[in-house]
């Protein structure tokens, strides 16, 4: 895992434009900060998706064409603490489904966190938690032929650039079989007064910053996070969110363990994430050769968020 992370380090700050994969935002600080923005009133995306998961249970559970008699596994990509998916696990719990639930997460302190609180709140939901990257864990799902419903949640697919969303989706269909399903939970196009602020304000930039701490403390580092601003920007035509961390004066910060020093000039920008927001058309053509169709749409109450319930045909 650290070489991994001392490899990305070092390829993404020797780039120009430099750049952090935002996976690496997700240590224990990182947690609690995601956590934080989650509670932000301006960070619609958790609210209007736990709104769809709790009041629409319903209608996914239909499209998902789920029979109480019929064993299946939920497996849970980037499950985080899974306090939305709790809605629909506790629902199917008490409807009497039987099911397997199998949380995967990058956070081992979220894994923890999310199996401590569904043993106490729902003891008699089976439950298997793995911890690691989607694309490995991918792997550790092919060989058994159980009937699956693949929740992939939170907008999370939204850090990917839509080739490699295409890509992973193509690779989540190869290892699902005919009659599996996928819940992809996806934030929507919507106007820059809205999703601007979602990715603004001082918790989201110690969010970002924390990955430059995490570089200190990990990779032996002297990042001055002072000497950082946070940026954000958002094109509403293009729909995706691009999120910086901008030097504020040349400077330059060596990290030991890669045994390098990396320059910045000032208003040089490391690119840390993006956040993709999508529409029907984006969406299809992500699925486009991935073996998945479309069945259903669920809504929140403004239309901001959507939760597609996609089939492996
Ligand atoms: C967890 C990836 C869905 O992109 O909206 C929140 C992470 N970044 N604020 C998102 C995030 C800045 C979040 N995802």
């Amino acid at each position: 895992m650290i070489a991994r992370f001392k490899e990305e380090v070092d390829r993404g700050l020797s780039c120009t434009p430099k750049r952090l994969p935002s996976k690496y935002f997700y240590d224990e600080r990182g947690d609690a900060l995601f956590i934080a923005i989650t509670r932000m009133p301006e960070y619609y995306l958790t609210r209007a998706e736990f709104e769809i998961l709790s009041q629409k249970t319903q209608c996914i559970t239909q499209a998902l064409g789920l029979q109480k008699g019929k064993y299946f596994e939920l497996v849970e990509l980037g499950a985080g603490h899974g306090s939305k998916t709790k809605a629909l696990i506790r629902a199917w719990h008490r409807a009497a489904y039987r099911f397997t639930y199998l949380p995967i997460d990058i956070s081992p302190c979220a894994l923890d966190g999310l199996i401590a609180g569904l043993s106490r709140e729902l003891p008699g939901v089976s439950i298997r938690a793995q911890c690691g990257d989607y694309f490995e864990i991918l792997d550790s799902l092919r060989g058994d032929r159980h009937p699956k419903v693949v929740l992939f949640l939170g907008s999370n697919m939204g850090n990917m650039p839509d080739e490699q969303a295409a890509e992973f989706v193509h690779e989540l269909g190869a290892r699902l079989k005919p009659g599996d399903s996928l819940l992809l939970g996806l934030d929507l196009i919507k106007d820059a007064a809205i999703v601007l602020p979602a990715y603004r304000g001082g918790i989201t930039r110690d969010f970002n910053l924390n990955l430059l701490l995490r570089i200190n403390r990990e990779l032996v580092g002297d990042f001055d996070v002072k000497a950082f601003e946070h940026r954000v920007e958002y094109d509403v035509r293009e729909g995706i969110v691009k999120s910086y961390l901008e030097s504020t004066r040349p400077q330059e910060v060596r990290i030991s363990k890669i045994g390098k020093r990396f320059f910045f000039e000032k208003g040089e920008r490391i690119h840390t994430e993006i956040s993709r927001k999508y529409d029907d058309r984006i969406l299809a053509r992500i699925i486009a050769d991935s073996g998945f169709r479309i069945v259903d749409k669920l809504m929140d109450g403004q239309g901001w968020f959507a939760d597609y319930v996609l089939k492996r045909c």
